[in-house]
């Protein structure tokens, strides 16, 4: 015991958790995934071997995933489908293995897993190659079953993640799959040489947007306070900013067992807004210039319920005080990008909010790392 203890101390490299040493890897994991596909600025598969034309020829993109990679999934078809303008759906892989979906020998279905082995997944894997669809997976562990199934992979390299949170893989699959757009958008006349570069430019530009982030960690952890003694919490947002809160939901419950739901923030007067008191925090994210008022008079609703809020923003924001009882500011980069630095922070409420129930972080109670049964 004694051993492994020394062992997995020695693993943490001093931080309290894996969680959080996995949270501060993030930087350095997409510096490991982006930078060995530019070449002369532009997002390159030629190693990876994944051919132009798997990426130009397809009239539609299927992302199927679970959890987290599925949230990374959502984010992703925000960007990608107004982008490349051909349908981009996401599904649930243990929805997708049961359903006859519309995929054919035109669709590129996308497979996110970092384990590389839940069982859903691959058998949503193994449906597409049925019905003739390319596959092209996004994984983290090499060798992987779904790694070895799949026609294409491009390999995320974040190094092993041991906490059942999933953190640094959210990032670096995000990454993965924005290059992936980049590189259609480019094959397919959608992006000039200059514009994808551009984009490969700001895909580096999160990076140190990621880190300021970091440095904010005595910040959640205080804000934690106005969750920990709750049972419940709302995460909500519009576009990107929905996707984003669909993962910080995820986190929040899985690591510090507080019902989180996370919800389209226009959606929420069509009901769900009966549920807001003055009992029921809400996470409000606000990143996306198009529909950042919208997102702002939502907030002032649940404001209005005795909602206490706390917003994640971007800094130059310009936003009333009183909108919000607390707001994290995030560095004002691209909207297309926020992504990553809010997802350092909603992964550290999560972290903060474990750590302040004194529960088991790493290791939360019911969860596996991967599911790799039904
Ligand atoms: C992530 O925080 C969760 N632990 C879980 O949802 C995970 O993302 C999901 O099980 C998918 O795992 P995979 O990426 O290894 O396929």
């Amino acid at each position: 015991l004694e051993v492994n203890w020394n062992t997995e101390s020695a693993m943490k490299n001093g931080f309290p958790h894996f969680m959080l040493k996995e949270i501060h890897e993030q930087p350095d994991a997409l510096k490991n995934t982006i930078l060995p596909r530019l070449v002369k600025g532009l997002p390159d598969f030629t190693d990876d071997q994944i051919p132009d034309d798997v990426l130009k020829n397809c009239n539609q993109i299927h992302v199927v995933a679970c959890g987290t990679a599925m949230h990374a999934g959502m984010a992703a078809r925000a960007l990608i489908e107004p982008l490349l303008r051909i349908p981009v759906s996401v599904s649930i892989a243990s929805e997708f293995r049961y359903e006859e979906p519309l995929v054919d020998d035109k669709t590129l279905v996308i497979i996110i897993s970092q384990s590389g082995e839940t069982i859903d997944t691959l058998a949503a894997l193994r449906l597409a190659k049925h019905y003739g669809s390319k596959t092209l997976s996004v994984v983290n562990v090499k060798g992987s079953t779904i790694a070895r199934e799949s026609d294409y992979v491009l390999y995320t390299h974040a190094g092993p993640e041991i906490a059942v949170a999933s953190t640094k893989a959210y990032s670096v699959q995000l990454a993965a799959l924005y290059m992936i757009g980049c590189r259609m958008a480019y094959v397919r006349e959608c992006y000039s040489k200059d514009e994808a570069r551009d984009f490969m430019k700001e895909l580096l530009d999160a990076i140190p947007a990621m880190e300021a982030m970091l440095e904010k960690k005595e910040l959640v952890k205080d804000l934690v306070s106005h969750l920990i003694q709750k049972p419940d919490a709302f995460f909500i947002g519009r576009g990107l900013d929905y996707a984003f809160s669909l993962e910080g939901a995820l986190k929040l419950k899985e690591i510090s067992y507080i019902h989180a739901e996370a919800y389209a923030a226009g959606e929420l007067k069509h009901g769900t807004i009966a549920l807001i008191t003055d009992q029921v925090p809400v996470i409000a994210i606000a990143t996306q210039e198009k529909v950042f008022s919208k997102t702002i008079s939502n907030i002032r609703e649940v404001k209005a319920r005795g909602a206490f809020v706390i917003l994640l923003t971007k800094e130059n924001a310009q936003i009333e005080k009183g909108v919000s009882d607390i707001q994290i500011n995030i560095p004002d980069i691209n909207d297309s990008f926020t992504v990553f630095p809010i997802a350092v922070i909603l992964q550290l409420i999560a972290y903060y909010a474990s750590v302040g129930k004194n529960l088991d972080v790493d290791q939360p109670r019911n969860l596996a790392k991967s599911v790799t049964v039904e």
